[in-house]
């Protein structure tokens, strides 16, 4: 049974035609989490493909190795994509799949090349524009191992401008819209502070053997920026002239609203928490002033957080031409009044469900993290928009549901997704038409449910249900997915 949407009454009657005709829409991915092959046509394994062998570093003991087998079926999920009515789709490349030793001298896999170069030209020949990523969390494990890859910025930075320049090389002519990194915020904290992601460091013996989560996601962070910056620069002064395309990084961030709004400490904590997880790496792109890091983080960590060369102060500002913003969630926070943890990242805060009056941030999802919170994504994209006012590309946005457990027809009716995404661009418009917020893109995170790192294949995050248990890994459309066709018909306005 096909369903049935209307936006006939408000508030989403008033909403039609509020996002521009050139707006980019679709679906985004990662090709760790869906492509499967790991070893196939002589791809390189990632830290990924070593750290989930390791025994209960992911919650379903399952490794990527298979995946949603993409590799394999990516015409079929284009083709998927095409009748979901999408315009755009992210995506991103394995490092491993192309150089699969990494390094800057190391041989390049041309098989790997001809992978993405196919996918590229099956996305245009369905008029659906790339977005690709080119680093989505998956370092070549020999890079790892050759010099610890990010911790060492000197061994690390030709090697990451060669891969660049590279995929700039090859696939530039038909890719316009790049993004160095995704979420290095994520990729420091969950990989070097918490340990719980590859390549699993932290100060927590019982967890890691190695690492020290007070002073690595420092320096992890600092050279995720720098070297976005040079590949920035690499792209803009050897390449856009004639390629004509634009180069970016994608941030994660979440809203972080006051336990006590009348609490003055509350109020001021919850802005240093923005700071720590957003400004950490906003400020120093698309701040004013000086490049720094927010104040507040000077003043918690001092000498632990990086300093900016004059040279790398020089390279920062401009070198990020939009807002790519990952948001999912929004959480309450209070102030500690006791001195910061040495292992603390988040501005010396409680982060809680509940604000003092006890009310909710949200209705849960099937993840501990996320519950739906649109009133909190209305805040930060007009922070966002306020304190750096360029323009955002919303690069991801998703949520899982409980009890998505088998294909039927009644769990492919995806109502918890569907009211997510319903309020959430219903926000999204109402900030362009009211406030003038200037977004350009939305993907949905994500096209089909996949291997959600730590979490294995338990957190199914897809608008697409993928039977796992199937050989060919088998897709079921949900709702959802009409749904968002059905929203963007009626929230993009015609030419
Ligand atoms: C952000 C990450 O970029 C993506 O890889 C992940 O699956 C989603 N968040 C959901 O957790």
């Amino acid at each position: 049974m096909s369903p049935n949407f209307s936006f006939n009454s408000p508030p989403e009657s008033v909403l039609k035609g509020s996002l521009r005709p050139d707006f980019h829409w679709g679906y985004a991915t990662a090709a760790t989490q869906i492509e499967g092959a790991w070893n196939v046509d002589g791809r390189g394994p990632s830290i990924w493909d070593t750290f989930a062998r390791i025994p209960g570093k992911i919650k379903d003991g399952s490794t990527p190795y298979d995946a949603c087998r993409s590799y394999d079926f990516y015409k079929e999920d284009v083709a998927l994509m095409k009748s979901y009515g999408v315009r755009a789709y992210r995506f991103s490349l394995s490092w491993s799949r192309i150089i699969p030793l990494g390094g800057r001298d190391d041989p390049v896999n041309e098989k790997g090349i001809e992978f993405y170069s196919d996918l590229i030209n099956e996305l245009l020949k369905n008029d659906i524009t790339p977005f690709v990523t080119l680093f989505h969390w998956d370092m070549p494990q020999a890079l790892e191992d050759r010099y610890g890859g990010m911790l060492n910025q000197a061994a690390y930075t030709p090697d990451f401008l060669r891969y660049a320049r590279l995929c700039f090389e090859r696939f530039g002519d038909r890719v316009k819209h790049w993004i160095t990194y995704n979420e290095p915020g994520v990729y420091t904290l969950a990989g070097y502070a918490d340990g719980v992601h590859a390549p699993g460091r932290s100060s927590f013996r019982d967890r890691n053997e190695e690492g020290d989560s007070s002073t690595e996601p420092f320096i992890v962070a600092h050279t995720q920026l720098v070297t976005h910056a040079r590949a920035a620069k690499i792209y803009r002064e050897e390449f856009k002239p004639s390629q004509k395309g634009m180069i970016g990084i994608t941030l994660h961030g979440n809203w972080s609203e006051p336990w006590d709004a009348e609490d003055e400490a509350d109020i001021a904590a919850a802005e240093r928490a923005r700071e720590f997880e957003i400004a950490w790496f906003a400020d120093p792109l698309y701040g004013r002033g000086e490049v720094e890091y927010p104040a507040s983080m000077r003043a918690q960590l001092g000498d632990r957080l990086p300093r900016f060369t004059e040279e790398e102060k020089a390279l920062m500002r401009g070198s990020s031409e939009f807002y790519g913003m990952n948001t999912y969630t929004s959480f309450f926070v209070r102030d500690k009044k006791t001195p910061p943890d040495i292992n603390d990242h988040k501005g010396n805060v409680d982060v809680l469900d509940e604000n003092k009056q006890g009310v909710s941030r949200g209705a849960e999802s099937d993840t501990a993290w996320l519950r739906t919170s649109p009133w909190g994504f209305a805040k930060l994209l007009r922070w966002i928009w306020g304190r750096y006012h360029v323009p955002i590309y919303m690069t991801e946005n998703g949520t899982t549901a409980k009890g998505e457990t088998e294909p039927s027809e009644d769990i492919l009716n995806d109502t918890h997704r569907i009211k997510f995404f319903r309020e959430y661009l219903g926000e999204l418009a109402k900030a362009v038409k009211e406030d003038g917020v200037d977004v350009r893109s939305y993907f949905a995170w994500t096209f089909a449910d996949n291997w959600e790192w730590a979490a294995g294949y338990t957190d199914r995050f897809g608008l697409t249900f993928i039977d796992f248990n199937t050989p060919e890994k088998r897709r079921y459309p949900k709702h959802s997915a009409t749904f968002l066709r059905e929203f963007f018909g009626h929230l993009i306005r015609k030419d």
